[in-house]
């Protein structure tokens, strides 16, 4: 979205949530429990409703107990801002009961997902004077394991491949930490993350630094690589999650090292995620190329919630900075500077940007990327390898070439 009142795109809903400031989750006790853990926080007050055998109004309830209920239920639930946990966000009698109280959804109460991924960011910044982030996509190395034709990090493109220097991540998360007071997920991505030789030590500093500002710590690896038992004890030390992406569907020699890999994380007690990766969207190279005209409403259909931290910089697209890392692209210029941010005057318009306002409303790199999930529906099956690298001409750029030439080498920043 093009900023049109920055610092203040938000003020209505702010306004609603301070004067229900009040946090209300509704779920079964697990789920209550892990909620109200992801807002403390915000230090404000939040109540959990558990008991949801209560929401039952059936039919066979006289007209007088119905009433008796309905009261103590609205009760319950007025000026408050209400969560609804994912495991009861679907339940019609709920939302029939919250709608017979007039209450309403983005308003008065809020799906759990869509409140984690978008408005606790409003909430606590306006109630808490807090900055949240739903996620940050942190990159230590470009360098990879595999050649996937389609990645999103654009890897058969990238003929300077290179981990990247360690004092400058640290940097890079100190900075971050100055001015986001807690972020949902913290993604440690690459290039291949177990291929980074500073990996250990990189999560090390996190973990030591700023685990209690981060809900999830994660990262995500091909499954090609098997980490090393120190590499694992630290993994499971700051309970880092892992995300193994199986690619077995082209890649099915990869089946055993997964196995292992997976039994491996579990010896040592880590969460792990299996991702059974059958499709990738095509990003690149363009079908069409994007008039200036349509490149705002692209990019609000494209409505893409990926950020990177690099450089000090949140870029606002990660597949628009990804382009110009390995090359395709020349210069960009969309991204925030975390260095300018000054707490007492800024935190709104951080979180306007990291909810997709921005001053030109689109990024440059629209113009050529097919964009996301949510206007592409070019599917591929994931995975299928380029042999060489990729090459792109901007002057011709719906084709791309592949060259027979081996990858090889890797430079350091
Ligand atoms: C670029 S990879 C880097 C991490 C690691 N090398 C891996 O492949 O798991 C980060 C994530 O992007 C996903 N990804 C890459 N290209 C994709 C595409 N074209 N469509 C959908 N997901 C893609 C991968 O499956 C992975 O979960
Ligand atoms: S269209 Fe492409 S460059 Fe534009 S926001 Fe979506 S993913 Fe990013």
């Amino acid at each position: 979205m093009k900023w049109k009142n920055k610092g203040h795109e938000f003020d209505e809903l702010g306004a609603l949530f301070q004067k229900n400031s009040e946090i209300l989750v509704i779920g079964n006790k697990n789920d209550a429990e892990k909620i109200y853990k992801q807002l403390e926080f915000l230090n404000t007050k939040i109540s959990t409703f558990t008991d949801i055998n209560i929401l039952d109004l059936g039919h066979g309830l006289k007209k007088r107990i119905k009433q008796i209920k309905t009261k103590f239920l609205e009760n319950i639930l007025k000026n408050k801002t209400i969560i609804l946990a994912n495991s009861i966000a679907y339940n019609n009698r709920l939302i029939t009961i919250l709608t017979k109280l007039k209450l309403k959804e983005k308003i008065n109460y809020f799906r759990e997902e869509e409140f984690f991924n978008k408005f606790l960011s409003i909430y606590a910044v306006y109630v808490s004077d807090k900055v949240y982030f739903p996620s940050n996509c942190f990159i230590c190395t470009t360098v990879c394991t595999l050649n996937c034709r389609d990645c999103l990090n654009f890897a058969p493109y990238d003929k300077h491949k290179t981990h990247y220097d360690l004092e400058r991540l640290k940097s890079d998360v100190d900075t971050y930490f100055k001015c986001i007071d807690r972020v949902g997920l913290f993604h440690i991505s690459g290039g291949e993350p177990f291929s980074y030789p500073h990996i250990k030590e990189l999560i090390e500093y996190i973990g030591e630094n700023y685990r209690d500002q981060i809900d999830i710590l994660g990262t995500v690896t091909n499954g090609t690589l098997l980490p090393s038992d120190n590499l694992c004890k630290v993994l499971q030390k700051y309970d880092v999650r892992v995300e193994i992406d199986d690619y077995t569907i082209s890649l099915p020699h990869l089946k055993e090292n997964i196995n292992k890999l997976k039994n491996k994380l579990t010896q040592f007690n880590i969460d792990i995620q299996t991702n059974i990766a059958t499709t990738f969207y095509e990003l690149f190279p363009p079908k069409e190329i994007t008039p200036q005209e349509n490149l705002c409403k692209k990019f609000d259909a494209c409505n893409q919630i990926y950020q990177e931290l690099k450089n000090g910089k949140l870029y606002t697209c990660n597949w628009a900075e990804f382009a110009y890392q390995a090359g395709i692209l020349t210069e960009i210029n969309d991204y925030y500077d975390l260095n300018n941010f000054i707490a007492t005057q800024d935190k709104k318009e951080l979180i306007e940007y990291r909810l997709g306002f921005n001053a030109k409303g689109y990024v440059d790199f629209c113009r050529y990327c097919n964009g996301n999930q949510n206007i592409n529906k070019h599917f591929v099956p994931a995975a299928i390898q380029a042999k060489g690298y990729l090459e792109w001409d901007i002057n011709n750029p719906t084709e791309v070439r592949e060259t027979n030439t081996i990858q090889q080498g890797e430079r350091h920043e």
